[in-house]
């Protein structure tokens, strides 16, 4: 059976009529053309498909289109703006956090639903928080390392009144 959906995308609304049983991840990569967010398992395990969807991360595999009806989603291409890259996206490039890729997008995501809930993590509070993302290089050590930077970027930035991204700030590595 087909259903008509509006979703919010990164802040910019898209409505299509989709078959009931489309993933919310397919939808993503294969109807809104946002192949920023990955599919690797299908089953919920490995993290790859993870989005920010009304403020929680979660894993865009396990989530039909049409039960995102209404929502507001967030994925890796709403991370950077017209003014630079987002601190996260700066941070995981100074920090050496990526090797293949893969995994990085839902990385990326696990970790802004992380800063927004706790600004101030602890190195076990970021490890918690990626519980349910699987880094097939094994690069977590940089990973935490490039999370817990991000967030004291993020936290001096709110502390002198700015906008904590921006070309500036990418320059700093
Ligand atoms: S593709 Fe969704 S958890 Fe692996
Ligand atoms: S960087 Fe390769 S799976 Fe994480």
């Amino acid at each position: 059976m087909n259903r008509s959906i509006d979703i919010k995308i990164n802040g910019k609304n898209y409505s299509d009529v989709v078959e009931d049983r489309l993933l919310l991840v397919n939808y993503i990569r294969d109807v809104a053309g946002l192949t920023g967010t990955h599919m690797g398992c299908d089953t919920g395990h490995c993290g790859a498909c993870t989005i920010v969807m009304n403020g929680e991360a979660v894993k865009s595999c396990l989530i039909l289109a049409v039960q995102a009806e209404g929502a507001s989603v967030e994925t890796v291409e709403g991370l950077a703006s017209e003014t630079g890259l987002h601190p996260l996206q700066v941070s995981f490039r100074r920090n050496f956090a990526v090797q293949c890729g893969f995994c990085t997008a839902g990385i990326l995501m696990s970790a802004l639903a992380l800063l927004r809930n706790n600004p101030e993590p602890s190195p076990e509070d970021i490890s918690k928080a990626l519980t349910g993302n699987i880094c097939r290089c094994e690069g977590y050590p940089n990973i935490v390392k490039a999370i817990e930077e991000a967030s004291l970027v993020i936290r001096a930035s709110k502390d002198l009144g700015r906008e904590p991204r921006g070309k500036e700030n990418e320059k700093e590595g």
